[in-house]
């Protein structure tokens, strides 16, 4: 979805906003502190009914307000499509057209991608990144993902209260349950891992130049034995632990350059170039698999990349189908914007969105 007239009420300094951004780029700028990561924070929780500052989202809602509202309308389409999000800080309204829904359809409707200061940790920060990664774009890829990573988890969480209270006798009928969900989770995160890997190569290429870069994905279990087998013969080991040693939620990936980690051997640039690419290898996917567009928040581009790259970058971008939002202190942080043909500039200023 393409947001074509954007309305922010009560996140963090901005107190009310509307925007009618341009379809492809949006160029952000301010001071410190003026509220232009707060202008992306509020598209990101439009997206994912989340923040990407903060777990307690009341932090999100400006000092003295009872809620946040952020709420936005397509009216490229043929049928004006709205989507709008308020949240008090415990519970969710989620309108898509005017009907009540959950924060799942919010995600597939508006999948939004971020990339900020902190992003580059995808690859040496803990799995947990890593798996978020892969079951955003596994999600994106298949529908069928969430329903089984639902039916995963309980009888993870099964297995796992059984482990706690040695109730060793009814565990092969969970294990049964767990092997059968895991293993199609695997699969779904396989299939959607084979479709990203050209896309992510040919775009580490673009920003690394002939770079031979790799991927290898971790099931979270013994490589040679079926999950089925490893939770047998763990069983032992996670009685004495009280927690399920393999499976899904144990998966991770590795980025490798040639032949090498490339956590432990690229520069931090380098790494950012490679984090960059991942992410945009999931935009690409989505953009061209469905007929939903993905929206790109870059936060920060300077703090990102050299002005060599900042200019590869955007030139990358105007070729995408996504519609881009990226800020910056000042307009010089984006190198030569002459070469966009199509971007709206925006000025924010204490919590105030202007066109300059
Ligand atoms: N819940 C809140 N209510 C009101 N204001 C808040 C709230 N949380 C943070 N702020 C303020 O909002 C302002 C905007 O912050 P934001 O991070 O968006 O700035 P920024 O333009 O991205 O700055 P920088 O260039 O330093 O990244 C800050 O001054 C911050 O103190
Ligand atoms: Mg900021």
């Amino acid at each position: 979805m393409t947001l074509l007239k954007l309305d922010v009420f009560a996140v963090r300094n901005i107190c009310s906003a509307t925007l009618l951004p341009s379809p492809k780029m949006n160029v952000i700028t301010g001071a410190n502190g003026s509220g232009k990561s707060t202008l992306l924070e509020a598209i990101f929780i439009l997206g994912r009914a989340r923040s990407f500052r903060t777990h307690h989202i009341k932090q999100a809602i400006a000092f003295d307000q009872p809620e946040l509202i952020v709420s936005a309308q397509n009216l490229s389409l043929s049928s004006t499509t709205t989507l709008g999000i308020r949240l008090d800080g415990k519970h969710f309204d989620i309108r898509i057209d005017q009907e009540n829904r959950q924060k799942a359809d919010l995600a597939y409707a508006f999948p939004v991608q971020l990339i900020h200061p902190k992003s580059y940790r995808l690859l040496d920060a803990g799995p947990q990144y890593r798996r978020e990664f892969i079951d955003w774009g596994s999600f994106n890829d298949d529908r069928n993902f969430l329903p089984q990573w639902r039916l995963f988890s309980k009888a993870l969480q099964q297995r796992n209260a059984l482990l706690k209270t040695r109730q060793a006798h009814q565990l092969d009928v969970w294990d049964a349950e767990l092997a059968h969900y895991g293993a199609q989770i695997d699969q779904l995160r396989k299939t959607y891992f084979a479709a990203l890997q050209p896309l992510y190569e040919a775009l580490a290429d673009h920003f690394l130049g002939e770079s031979s870069v790799a991927l290898r994905f971790d099931s979270g279990w013994h490589r040679d034995l079926s999950l089925e087998q490893s939770l047998k013969n763990d069983r032992d080991r996670d009685l004495r632990y009280g927690f399920t040693h393999s499976g899904p939620h144990r998966a991770d990936f590795q980025v490798y350059h040639q032949n090498r980690l490339a956590k432990d051997y690229l520069s931090r640039g380098q790494q950012k170039l490679l984090m960059l690419a991942l992410m945009l290898a999931q935009v690409v996917l989505i953009d061209g698999n469905s007929q939903r567009d993905c929206c790109i928040l870059i936060d920060d581009l300077a703090s990102e990349l050299d002005a060599v790259n900042s200019a590869k970058l955007l030139k990358y971008l105007t070729h995408l189908k996504s519609q881009v939002f990226m800020t910056g202190t000042d307009s010089m942080a984006f190198g030569v914007l002459d070469d966009l043909t199509d971007y709206k500039l925006f000025h924010v200023e204490q919590g105030r969105i202007q066109i300059p």
